[in-house]
């Protein structure tokens, strides 16, 4: 077999998995509330499962311009955050998730709205395939968003806090900003990175969701998939 092969296999093991958690997420929705609702390839499977669901949900909340799309598409009324006061439950994936179900996100540009989602919601369902699973954060380059003029300022100070940030070339987000994705940052205190790396001034957001975590994983197994929650 060849390496290209394997690789093409593992990467359809991989879809499937996504298609199973996106599919039992569809469980957690509560009928006639506010959804959150992420974004990304495992949140654009979750989304085409809502197609059936789509005349219990009075309305949703999306973490991304991608998404507003994706779910208006299947007719589900897309509203600004600052039209509602809490939303039930929220639905995203993420790029590494670890045993507190604290998670690295921002692959997609999404982090910031995704926070906020996350932070207005009562139960944040995290759905991820097997390779997301780690016992230490910090593999995956963490995503932060940055204010345009404020880039190499802030990416200075990431230096001093011993990472290497690499400019995501050709990224703007939703919001206008900029991503560095760093590399090598100790992430043994997840909260705490979250904290510092807030207060530089010029960071929009970073993709440490370790504060306020996932209170649900539904993981992608060989098996099946795992619910796993932190008691
Ligand atoms: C987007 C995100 C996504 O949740 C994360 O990148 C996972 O994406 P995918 O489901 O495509 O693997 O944080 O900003």
């Amino acid at each position: 077999m060849t390496n290209a092969h394997t690789s093409q296999q593992a990467l359809l093991k991989q879809a499937q998995l996504k298609q199973a958690v996106a599919q039992a997420a569809l469980a957690y929705v509560k009928p006639g509330e506010v959804l959150g609702v992420g974004t990304g390839s495992t949140a654009n499977l979750f989304i085409d499962g809502l197609r059936d669901l789509a005349r219990d949900i009075p309305a949703a909340v999306a973490s991304s311009e991608a998404t507003r799309e994706r779910l208006q598409a299947i007719g589900i009324e897309v509203v600004n955050a600052n039209e509602v006061s809490r939303i039930a439950v929220y639905v995203d994936g993420a790029d590494e998730i670890n045993p507190q179900l604290a998670m690295i996100k921002g692959g997609g540009a999404a982090l910031t709205r995704e926070k906020i989602v996350a932070e207005m919601s009562d139960q944040f369902v995290c759905i991820a395939d097997a390779s997301k699973w780690v016992q230490r954060l910090g593999t995956f380059p963490l995503p932060i968003e940055v204010l345009p003029m404020a880039r190499s300022m802030v990416a200075r100070a990431l230096v001093k806090l011993g990472g290497d940030p690499v400019y995501r070339q050709g990224v703007v987000t939703d919001n206008g900003n900029v991503i560095l994705d760093v590399y090598n940052l100790d992430l043994s205190r997840p909260a705490e990175m979250e904290a510092t790396i807030n207060n530089i001034v010029g960071v929009v957001c970073n993709g440490l969701f370790a504060r306020r975590p996932a209170d649900v994983l539904l993981l992608g197994r060989d098996d099946g998939v795992e619910v796993i929650t932190v008691s």
